[in-house]
């Protein structure tokens, strides 16, 4: 949706990656969570809502070799892929809106931090799981990072969608079984504290 990435556009051509309430110089629980699905390094991964996050630096360091970073404000692609150099020729970079895209193949791995939470509208929530079950193959795992029960009602500047582990799983519905749930205290560049709750998911065979 237009406005969608028009926001999007403007944060990013405004401020300074490293400041915005989501950076993180090491996206720990992330990796920890995506190696503990011990996919192989050359198993497909996207990262969606990648954004300029450094998700995607530390997995290319660790191996991983069939990246996909998604993200719908291209200046925020521009800005990982200059950070990454000649590195960044190895990542394949869609600029794209989740709920929109045609996806070519299927992923081993699904990973999103901070984007579901956007989606406060049921039948977008619908919507992205329907595309989360076509992107991801059977025995493949969604790792998906949202603000708790006890986080911000707000995310740069936008209303977000807080969730519990039942209501990540009832999103998700029958076709994932949710294999673990962990919960982090984010540190925000400004000094706030925000509750994030991660879920690990396995897609099951159809
Ligand atoms: C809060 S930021 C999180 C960025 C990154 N995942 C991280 O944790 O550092 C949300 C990101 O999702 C992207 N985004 C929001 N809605 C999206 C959509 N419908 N499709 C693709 N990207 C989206 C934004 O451009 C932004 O980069």
């Amino acid at each position: 949706m237009e406005d969608r990435r028009q926001h999007w556009e403007q944060v990013y051509q405004n401020r300074d990656p490293s400041t915005v309430s989501w950076y993180q110089e090491n996206p720990a629980r992330s990796l920890i969570l995506i190696e503990e699905t011990s996919v192989a390094a050359d198993a497909p991964i996207i990262d969606i809502g990648g954004g300029a996050g450094r998700l995607v630096d530390r997995l290319l360091e660790i191996g991983y070799s069939r990246l996909t970073v998604l993200d719908l404000a291209p200046t925020a692609l521009r800005q990982a892929q200059e950070r990454l150099g000649a590195r960044s020729r190895e990542v394949t970079w869609l600029d794209a809106d989740v709920l929109e895209h045609e996806f070519e193949h299927p992923y081993a791995v699904w990973h999103d931090r901070a984007v579901f939470h956007f989606l406060t509208d049921p039948g977008d929530r619908d919507r992205y799981v329907g595309q989360l079950t076509t992107a991801v193959e059977p025995g493949g795992h969604v790792i998906l990072a949202t603000f708790g029960p006890d986080g911000p009602e707000l995310c740069s500047g936008l209303p977000v969608q807080r969730h519990s582990p039942e209501s990540l799983t009832g999103c998700l519905g029958s076709a994932f079984e949710a294999v673990d749930f962990q919960e982090e205290a984010h540190h925000t560049p400004s000094g706030t504290i925000q509750h994030f709750l991660y879920g690990r998911f396995v897609r099951l065979s159809d």
